[in-house]
C-alpha cells in the first residue's frame, strides 16, 4: 500500500469511527427524549381497592393501555394531586366499600381533592381528561357510590370526564373484563383444589361453623395471611341428578364444552341449575346456563402449615338448602370432586411488622382472619403482644376458640383471649368488649399495635368501626388508615 493510500485509509477509518460516535450520542439523547417523555406524559390508571378486585382490573387495563403508551398503575393514595394536575390523562377504577365509602387505599386522595375544591376555585386539574370505572353491587343501598363521589370530585376540580361513568355491577357474577379465572367453563383449571376435611368447629344447629382443609392438586401456592380465597361452588351431585331426571337427559351424556367432550353430569357441576325453556336444543340451552357465582372466602391458615384452610359458616336458604358457596364447602365437597379456587393477593389485609403489638378483633366465621394472623406470628416466632377478642352467641354451644387455636395457645407469652358472648352472662358483643376496655386499646396503639378486624360487616365491622371511632377519636382512626395500621377484613 503507497503512503497516499495509507492516509485515505485513516481518514476513512477516523471518519467511520466519528460516525459511530455520533450515532451513539444521537441515540442516546433520543432515548432520554422519549424517557421525558414516558415520565411526564404517562397515562395514570389508579385503583382503590379494599380487596383487590379493582386493582386486578386496574392492571388489567393497563396492560390494554400499554401498547399505545407508557402507563403508570398506582393506588389512589399513592397518587400526589400535583403529579395528576400534570397528567393529561387517567383512568380511575374504584370500588366502594363500608356503606358508599372510598376503600381505604383511597379514602386519603379523595379527603385532599374536596378539600383543595373546598379552598380554592381555580379549575386544579384542567389540563386532564380522565374516566372512572366504579366496582360495587348493587344488593348495597349506596350502589358504586365511591365512584360517583369521584366523578363529580374531579370535574369541580376542572378534569374533563371522556367518557360516562362506567359502573360494574359484582352482584350480577358476570366476569370481568380481563379476568380469566371468572370468564369461562376452563376458568380455574390452573388451580384445582380438594376438601380434604370438614371439621365442625361449634355445636349449634342452623348456623354450624367449620374449618375445611383443602389441598391443591398442584404445588401450593404462595399467600399470606389476610389473603382471600375466590372459589367456584359446585352444585350436590343430588341436585344435578334431580335435574337431569325432570329434563329426562342422560347424565352420560357427552357435549362438547369448549371443544372437550363432556359428560352433562360434569357440565352441571358448575352451572345454575335453571329449568330450560321448553323447546330447542338442550344441549345449546345447556351450554347458556350462567355459572354458579364465585365467592370469597378470608384464608385461615399460612403456608407454612402446609394445608390451606378457610374457617366457613355454613347458610341455609329459606328453603331449607344450604348456601351455594358455604354448602359446597361444609358439606357437598369432598376428596373425589376436584373444584377450581384462586388465591387473591388482599394487600390491605397484609401486616408485615411482627415486632409490634396487634389487637385481633373479630366475631362467628371472622375466626378465619385471626386464625391466619396468629399463625403468622408464630411460625415467625414473634413474641409481641397479641390480644384477640372474638366475639360468638353460645358460651355452650359456640367455645370455638379451643378447637381452632389450641396448639398454639402456649406458644405465645403475650396472648390475650377475650370473649364476647351475645347470648353469655353478661350477654355481650365484642363492642362492649373494647368499650369497657377503653383505656388499654389506647395504650396498646399509642405503642404502635396494628388493629385487624375480620368477620361480617354489618353485624360487627359497622360496631367495632363507630367503638374505635369513639374511643380513639375520627381523625386519629383515620390516621391509622393512613399509617396502614388499621385492617379490615369484613364481609
Ligand atoms: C372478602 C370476603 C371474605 C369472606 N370470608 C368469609 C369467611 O372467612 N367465612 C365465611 O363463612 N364467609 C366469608 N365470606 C362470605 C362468603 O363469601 C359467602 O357470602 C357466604 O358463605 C354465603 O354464601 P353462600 O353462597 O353460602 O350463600 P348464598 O347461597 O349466597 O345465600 C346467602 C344468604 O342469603 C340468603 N338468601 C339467599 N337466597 C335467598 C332468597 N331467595 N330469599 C331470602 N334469602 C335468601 C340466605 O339466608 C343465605 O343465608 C366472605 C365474603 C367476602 C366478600
Ligand atoms: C364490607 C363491604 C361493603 C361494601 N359496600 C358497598 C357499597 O356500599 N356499595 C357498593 O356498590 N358496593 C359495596 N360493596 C361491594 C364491593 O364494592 C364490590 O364487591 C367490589 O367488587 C369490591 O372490589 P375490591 O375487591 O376492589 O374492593 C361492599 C363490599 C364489602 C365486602
Amino acid at each position: 500500500m503507497t503512503d497516499n493510500q495509507r492516509l485515505w485509509l485513516a481518514i476513512a477509518l477516523c471518519l467511520a469511527y466519528c460516525a459511530w460516535v455520533g450515532f451513539i450520542i444521537v441515540s442516546h439523547y433520543a432515548r432520554q427524549r422519549e424517557r421525558r417523555h414516558v415520565t411526564t406524559g404517562a397515562f395514570i390508571v389508579a385503583y382503590a381497592s379494599q380487596t383487590g378486585t379493582a386493582k386486578q382490573l386496574a392492571e388489567y387495563q393497563a396492560e390494554l393501555l400499554e401498547s399505545d403508551r407508557p402507563v403508570k398503575v398506582i393506588a389512589l393514595n399513592d397518587l400526589a394531586i400535583d403529579t395528576l394536575r400534570k397528567a393529561n390523562d387517567a383512568l380511575f377504577v374504584v370500588s366502594t366499600y363500608g356503606d358508599g365509602e372510598p376503600p381505604d387505599n383511597g379514602r386519603r386522595f379523595y379527603r385532599a381533592l374536596q378539600q383543595h375544591n373546598k379552598q380554592h376555585n381555580t379549575a386544579l386539574l384542567q389540563s386532564l381528561s380522565y374516566r372512572v370505572i366504579a366496582l360495587g353491587d348493587s344488593q348495597y343501598p349506596a350502589f358504586c357510590a365511591f365512584g360517583e363521589l369521584l366523578d363529580v370530585a374531579l370535574q369541580q376540580s376542572g378534569a374533563t370526564a371522556i367518557a360516562e361513568l362506567e359502573k360494574i355491577d359484582r352482584a350480577q357474577s358476570q366476569p370481568l373484563p380481563g379476568d380469566a379465572s371468572q370468564s369461562a367453563e376452563s376458568s380455574f383449571k390452573a388451580s384445582t383444589w380438594r376438601v380434604t376435611e370438614q371439621q365442625q368447629l361449634n355445636s349449634a344447629d342452623g348456623r354450624e361453623l367449620f374449618m375445611v382443609t383443602l389441598d391443591a392438586d398442584q404445588a401450593l401456592p404462595a399467600w399470606q395471611a389476610g389473603d382471600i380465597l375466590d372459589i367456584q361452588p359446585h352444585n350436590a351431585n343430588t341436585a344435578i341428578a334431580e335435574w337431569l331426571n325432570k329434563h329426562e337427559l342422560n347424565p352420560d351424556t357427552v357435549i362438547a364444552v369448549e371443544g372437550t367432550p363432556t359428560p352433562l353430569k360434569l357440565v352441571l357441576h358448575t352451572r345454575q341449575l335453571t329449568d330450560l325453556a321448553g323447546a330447542g336444543n338442550k344441549e345449546q340451552q345447556i351450554l347458556k346456563m350462567p355459572l354458579l357465582p364465585l365467592r370469597s372466602y378470608s384464608i385461615a391458615s399460612v403456608p407454612e402449615e402446609g394445608q390451606l384452610k378457610l374457617i366457613v359458616r355454613k347458610q341455609y336458604h329459606p328453603d331449607g338448602t344450604p348456601g351455594i358457596g358455604s354448602g359446597w364447602l361444609t358439606t357437598y365437597a369432598g376428596s373425589e370432586e376436584p373444584f377450581c379456587a384462586n388465591v387473591k393477593d388482599n394487600p390491605l389485609c397484609h401486616i408485615a411488622q411482627l415486632d409490634v403489638p396487634l389487637v385481633l378483633i373479630g366475631a362467628g366465621s371472622g375466626l378465619a382472619g385471626i386464625r391466619a394472623q396468629l399463625a403468622k406470628r408464630y411460625y415467625a416466632n414473634s413474641d409481641a403482644d397479641i390480644w384477640i377478642i372474638y366475639g360468638e352467641q353460645s358460651p355452650q354451644l359456640d367455645n370455638v376458640i379451643p378447637a381452632a387455636i389450641e396448639a398454639w395457645q402456649t406458644g405465645f407469652a403475650g396472648l390475650k383471649i377475650q370473649q364476647a358472648y351475645s347470648r353469655g352472662e353478661p350477654g355481650q358483643y365484642v363492642q362492649d368488649v373494647m368499650v369497657a376496655a377503653a383505656d388499654e386499646l389506647q395504650n396498646i396503639i399509642a405503642r404502635g399495635a396494628h388493629i385487624y378486624v375480620c368477620g361480617s360487616h354489618q353485624g360487627m365491622g359497622q360496631a367495632v368501626h363507630q367503638t374505635l371511632t369513639d374511643i380513639l377519636g375520627e381523625d386519629a382512626l383515620m390516621q391509622l388508615i393512613d399509617e396502614q395500621r388499621y385492617h379490615r377484613d369484613t364481609y
